[in-house]
């Protein structure tokens, strides 16, 4: 029900976006859409983090564990796998969502154009700003807004830093990880 909510949300904002003047309301510039989209994904994975990883693992009595094998035990996935589990159900909106890094643990995740790899460069090097750009490169005109991913809790740290898969071990509190990718696919 919440996906479908979620869909919903999506479908409405796509409308919007690509009915221009005309069709008797004010088009969403594309940005906007990148940005409501952004602050939605973040308000979830803070909420999902807060009130349901912190309080049933670390917090609570870690009755219920988050961990990257969820499938095989009973755990809750890691909050980047619940982003990714929500990415997916929106990915035939017309809108993407991914959580991307140039140091990523899962390679899945690396940048997938050269747009997506300089714009993940500028978040680290500016992470107060995000980065937008058009992009051609993912089958069709969309607007790529790059939002940086920054290590907010000791926790992202330690864990990156000792994950064997991690191709970086020097993460420090309060560097940036990597970024919240939207793509905005643009009315042709
Ligand atoms: C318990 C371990 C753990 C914690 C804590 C953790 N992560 Fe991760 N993170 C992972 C794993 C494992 C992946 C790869 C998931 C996958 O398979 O896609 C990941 C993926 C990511 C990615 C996508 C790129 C990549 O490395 O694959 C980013 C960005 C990220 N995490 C940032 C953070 C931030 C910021 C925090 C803290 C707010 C955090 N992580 C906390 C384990 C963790």
């Amino acid at each position: 029900m919440r996906a479908l909510s979620i869909k919903a949300l999506a479908l409405v904002l796509g409308l919007t976006a690509a009915n221009a003047a005309g069709a008797g309301g004010a088009a969403v510039p594309a940005r906007e859409v990148a940005d409501m989209l952004y602050a939605l994904a973040l308000a979830n994975r803070t909420v999902y983090t807060r009130d349901i990883v912190q309080r049933l693992g670390p917090a609570g009595d870690g009755v219920v564990p988050a961990t990257e094998h969820y499938l095989d035990s009973s755990a809750l996935p890691l909050p980047a796998q619940m982003f990714a589990l929500v990415s997916e159900e929106i990915d035939d909106t017309g809108y993407w969502l991914s959580l991307r890094s140039l140091d990523p643990i899962n390679f899945a995740n690396a940048p997938l154009t050269p747009l997506e790899e300089e714009g993940l460069a500028y978040v680290q090097a500016n992470p107060g700003e995000a980065f937008y750009a058009e992009d051609a490169a993912a089958g069709a005109p969309s607007l790529v807004a790059i939002y940086a991913d920054v290590a907010s809790v000791e926790a992202c740290v330690a864990c990156h830093n000792a994950h064997p898969r991690s191709p970086r071990r020097d993460f420090a509190l309060g560097d940036v990880m990597g970024g919240v990718i939207v793509r905005v696919f643009l009315p042709q």
